[in-house]
Parts: C-alpha cells; sequence; structure tokens
C-alpha cells in the first residue's frame, strides 16, 4: 500500500495564532493542511472562511485542503480556490447537483473531494468514485472537533477500498473526525489513506511535531 498521509486540522489549533500554527506545520512536512470552513448553516459553528485561507497562503507550500461544511459550496468553492486552496472537499448532503459542483472544482485547477457523513451510504457517492481526488469519510457527525469516532464508519471504509481498488482508481480514501492513534490505526487496517487529525495533534499532551511524529511512526509500520 501506499504512503498513508496525515493531515492535520487546524480547526483544533489556537485561533489566536493561526499562521504560527500553519507554520509549525510546515516545520513538521505535514501532507495537507485540512482546512475546515463552516457556515453557521450545515453545521451549527461559524469558522472561517476564503479570507482566512488567503491569510495563511504564504506561511507554507503544504497543499491546503478545504473542508467545506457549508449550505451553499458553489460559491464557496470558487473563493477558496481562488484564495489557494489545492483541494476543495464538499459534502454530498449539501450539494443538489454534486457533479457539476466537481467540475465546477477542477475547472478552476483545484482537486475535488467529496465527503460523506456517518449516515450516508458508500452506495450513494460510489459512481463518483472514478472523477474525485479524495473521499472523505467522516467518522464523526461534522461540525466540531474531538467528538468520539464511530467504528460503525469502518465497514464503509472497506467497502470504499475495495471499490476503488476493483475498478484501479487512485482516489484517495480520507478518514476526518475522532482521529487518534488508535482509531487511526483501525481506519487504516479498513483501507484510509489519509488520516484528518485535530484534537489529536493540537489538543494532545505532546507537541505538534511529536503527536505528528506519532502518526508517521503508525504509518511507516502499516
Ligand atoms: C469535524 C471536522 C474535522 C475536525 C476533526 O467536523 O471536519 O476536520 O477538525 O477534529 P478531531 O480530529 O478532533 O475529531
Ligand atoms: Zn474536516
Amino acid at each position: 500500500m501506499n504512503k498513508v498521509m496525515i493531515s492535520p486540522s487546524i480547526l483544533s489549533a489556537d485561533f489566536g495564532h493561526l499562521r504560527a500554527s500553519v507554520e509549525a506545520l510546515d516545520r513538521c512536512n505535514a501532507d495537507r493542511i485540512h482546512i475546515d470552513i463552516m457556515d453557521g448553516h450545515f453545521v451549527p459553528g461559524i469558522t472561517f472562511g476564503a479570507k482566512m485561507v488567503a491569510a495563511l497562503r504564504s506561511a507554507t507550500k503544504i497543499p491546503f485542503e478545504a473542508h467545506l461544511m457549508v449550505s451553499d459550496p458553489g460559491i464557496q468553492a470558487k473563493a477558496v480556490v481562488a484564495a489557494g486552496a489545492d483541494i476543495v472537499i464538499v459534502h454530498h448532503e449539501a450539494c443538489a447537483d454534486l457533479e457539476g459542483e466537481i467540475a465546477a472544482i477542477e475547472s478552476q485547477g483545484a482537486k475535488a473531494g467529496v465527503a460523506i457523513n456517518p449516515q450516508t451510504t458508500f452506495d450513494s457517492i460510489s459512481s463518483n468514485m472514478g472523477s474525485i481526488d479524495t473521499l472523505m469519510i467522516m467518522g464523526v457527525d461534522p461540525g466540531m472537533g474531538g467528538q468520539k469516532f464511530m467504528p460503525v464508519v469502518l465497514d464503509k471504509i472497506r467497502q470504499a477500498r475495495a471499490y476503488v481498488d476493483k475498478n484501479r482508481y487512485g482516489t484517495i480514501i480520507a478518514v476526518d473526525g475522532g482521529i487518534n492513534i488508535e482509531t487511526g490505526r483501525l481506519a487504516m487496517e479498513a483501507g484510509a489513506s489519509e488520516l484528518v487529525a485535530g484534537s489529536a495533534i493540537f489538543g494532545a499532551h505532546a507537541s505538534v511535531s511529536d503527536s505528528i511524529e506519532g502518526f508517521r511512526k503508525l504509518c511507516w509500520n502499516h
């Protein structure tokens, strides 16, 4: 299996010093930086938007993965790509025209991904697998960091992995929410190729670099 990517989510970083957090991730060579954009409508919380993406862009060359937890993904997707996002993840549950959203992101030169909530089946997205960069399987209900991983989604990861391998797609299978060393191991064993982690990296007793190092060892030993 190819190397598993580690994507720290800055949702759990200190919002008063986000640029310093991104610089710290730059020094740790994170694979992607996961940026959770919430609009207070698709999910209750509000975080930040394209202007923050633009403000952080010059702090690192690490790819920015914008996870749009918004009701109007079309408008926000365009804005975050213009602000420097490299990968844009839209929620299947928020898109009336998923194919159209994917095509619009790609036509701007970014990679497109789709996130699915714990209640959403893999079958509802399987026909799109050949045309997306990343399938993001939520391990928790979206909206908040620090929640407990739902083991029931492991089966969905296995299904996605079997489907991608059978069709020889290069689709990245990411898992987001509730990921720590233990649940990360389970997700990897089920077939995940990208682990998103917020509180396990920014809220841990260990430093950010030691926490990332812990994930790296996990992936190397896989
Ligand atoms: C949750 C977000 C996640 C969040 C994960 O809605 O999409 O990216 O940052 O946080 P942890 O890793 O703490 O579950
Ligand atoms: Zn996220």
